[in-house]
C-alpha cells in the first residue's frame, strides 16, 4: 500500500460550494450553449476546468497583499519579485506581465516575423494562436511517444531532435525561435528530461535559434525529473530548474500555474539586446516595466508564490494528488493518458465516446455530460481547441486529439473532491453509449473552444 501523503499545510479559510439540483444543471448547460466555458462558477460543484489562476494562496501570500506597494514605478513588490525571479531562473533581466499570454504577445512581437516557423515540443493553444497571429507557423516536434496515449515512457514532453532537424532543413533561415514547454500541457503535463533540455539547447546553438522556456509548470517538471531521471533522483527541484534555465536564452511564465497566484507572469531574458527588443512592446501592451499589468500587491504575492511552488514537500503532495486521481480513473478502466503527469489527468474522449464521429465533438460532449451528471467541470481539448487553418489551403483542420482534461487546482480541493469527480467519470463510463454528441452553432472563430455554442446532435 502506498504511504499516506499529508499535505504540508492546514486549512485556514473555507469557501462554500454546492451541487445544484440536476434540473438547474440542465438549465445552466442549456443557457451556456452546452459549452462549459460559458457556465457560471456558481452552478459548478467541483471545478477542474483549469489549474490556471485557481490556486489557493498561503497565509504569507495573503499577508503580502497587505504589504503591496502601489507606486507606479519602482515599487517594493517589484524589487522583491525581480530578486526572486533572478534567483529562481538565473536570468538577469525580468519584465513583469499580467499573465502568460502577455509574455507571448511581447516575445512574439519581438522575436517572430511573418513566414517564420516556431518550433516547440507541444505548443499550447494560446502560444499557437500568438505565433499564427504574427503570420508564422507553430510546429510541434515532440517525440512519438508523446502522442501515444498508452506509451508509459517517463518523458513524453521530450523533443524529437531528428524531427526538429528536418523542420529546420525544410524551412531554411525561417526557424529562429524554439519554445520548450515544461511540462507539456496538452498531453497531461508530461515532463521534459534535463538531458533533453541539454540536447535542445545544443541543437538551438548549432542553428542560431533562440531558445525560450515556457515555464508555466517548470517546478512540476523539475520535480518529475527528480523522481524519474537517472542521475537526477533526489536532487532539489529548485536546482534542476535552475540548470534547465541555464541552458536557454529566456523564459516566459504564466505564474497562474506554478507561481501559485491568481494572476501574474513574467518574461526573463539573458541578453541585454533581447531585453531591448522586448521592453518597448512590454510597455506598450502590458504597462510600465516595474508592474506589467499587475497591482503592486500582486507582485508581492507572486514573489512569495514562486518560492513556495518549489518547496519539495508541497510538490510531493501536489503531484501525489494528481497521481491519486489518475489511479482512481485508471483502476476503473477508463482510458486515460499514461503515465500520470504534473497538473492534470487526461481522459481519451475519442475512445470513451467511440460511437461519436469527430464532427460531433467527443471532447466537448463528454465535458457537457460530466457537468450534467455531477456538476463537475473539466475541459474538452479536442479537434475544436486545436483546429488550425491548413498552411497551404487555409481550410480548418482539426487537431490531433479528442481529450477531456481534468486539471487539478493547487491546494484547493481535498482527495474527497477528486474521488467524487472520479466516481462521476466512472458512472458515465458505465453508460457511455447513451451520451450524445454536439454540433457547433455558427462559423468557427479563433480559439473557438472558449466561446463557441453547441446544440445536441
Ligand atoms: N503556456 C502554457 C503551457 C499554458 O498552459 C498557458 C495557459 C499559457 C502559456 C498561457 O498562460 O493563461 O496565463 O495567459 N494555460 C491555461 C490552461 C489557460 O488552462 O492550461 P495564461
Amino acid at each position: 500500500m502506498e504511504r499516506t501523503r499529508p499535505e504540508p499545510w492546514r486549512v485556514k479559510s473555507v469557501e462554500p460550494i454546492r451541487l445544484v439540483p440536476r434540473r438547474d444543471r440542465e438549465a445552466a448547460l442549456q443557457a451556456a450553449g452546452h459549452n462549459v466555458f460559458r457556465l457560471r462558477s456558481e452552478d459548478v460543484f467541483v471545478d477542474l476546468l483549469t489549474d490556471s489562476g485557481t490556486s489557493a494562496m498561503s497565509s504569507s501570500q495573503w499577508a503580502g497583499l497587505q504589504e503591496g506597494d502601489e507606486a507606479y514605478a519602482g515599487s517594493r513588490g517589484w524589487e522583491r519579485l525581480e530578486r526572486v525571479v533572478r534567483g529562481v531562473t538565473g536570468f538577469p533581466h525580468v519584465l513583469p506581465v499580467h499573465q502568460g499570454r502577455g509574455a507571448e504577445t511581447v516575445y512574439c512581437r519581438a522575436f517572430v516575423e511573418p513566414g517564420d516557423v516556431v518550433l516547440g515540443n507541444l505548443h499550447f493553444d494560446t502560444t499557437r494562436a500568438h505565433i499564427r497571429n504574427r503570420g508564422a507557423l507553430p510546429v510541434d516536434v515532440v517525440v512519438d511517444e508523446g502522442l501515444d496515449p498508452d506509451d508509459p515512457s517517463p518523458f513524453k514532453g521530450n523533443v524529437d531532435l531528428a524531427r526538429a532537424e528536418r523542420v529546420v532543413a525544410e524551412h531554411p533561415g525561417r526557424a529562429r525561435l524554439f519554445v520548450l514547454t515544461l511540462t507539456a500541457n496538452t498531453n497531461g503535463g508530461q515532463p521534459v528530461s534535463l538531458e533533453n533540455v541539454r540536447a535542445v539547447s545544443s541543437f538551438c546553438r548549432r542553428h542560431g535559434i533562440r531558445l525560450l522556456i515556457d515555464a508555466a509548470r517548470f517546478a512540476e517538471n523539475a520535480f518529475l525529473v527528480s523522481e524519474r531521471e537517472d542521475g537526477q533522483r533526489g536532487r532539489l527541484p529548485a536546482d534542476i530548474a535552475l540548470e534547465a534555465f541555464s541552458l536557454a536564452d529566456g523564459a516566459a511564465m504564466s505564474a497562474k500555474k506554478d507561481g501559485l497566484v491568481n494572476v501574474g507572469g513574467f518574461l526573463a531574458l539573458r541578453e541585454p539586446e533581447d531585453l531591448e527588443a522586448c521592453r518597448p512592446w512590454a510597455i506598450l501592451y502590458e504597462g510600465f516595466v516595474t508592474y506589467g499589468g499587475m497591482a503592486g500587491r500582486d507582485l508581492e504575492a507572486m514573489a512569495r508564490g514562486l518560492e513556495e511552488g518549489l518547496d519539495p514537500a508541497y510538490l510531493v503532495a501536489r503531484i501525489g494528488q494528481v497521481r491519486f486521481l489518475h489511479g482512481l480513473l485508471s483502476d476503473a478502466g477508463i482510458p486515460v493518458l499514461r503515465p500520470p503527469g504534473g497538473h492534470s489527468v487526461v481522459v481519451e474522449a475519442g475512445r470513451f465516446l467511440d460511437h461519436l464521429p469527430r464532427e460531433l465533438l467527443p471532447a466537448e460532449s463528454l465535458a457537457a455530460a460530466l457537468y450534467l451528471h455531477a456538476g463537475v467541470r473539466a475541459v474538452g481539448l479536442g479537434g475544436l481547441a486545436f483546429s488550425e487553418p491548413d498552411p497551404e489551403t487555409g481550410e480548418m483542420r482539426p487537431g490531433p486529439w479528442e481529450l477531456l482534461r481534468l486539471a487539478v487546482p493547487r491546494r484547493v480541493y481535498t482527495d474527497n473532491h477528486l474521488a467524487y469527480a472520479a466516481e462521476a467519470v466512472a458512472e458515465l463510463w458505465a453508460k457511455r453509449a447513451e451520451i450524445g454528441g454536439l454540433r457547433p452553432i455558427g462559423p468557427p472563430t479563433e480559439l473557438p473552444h472558449f466561446t463557441a455554442t453547441f446544440e445536441p446532435a
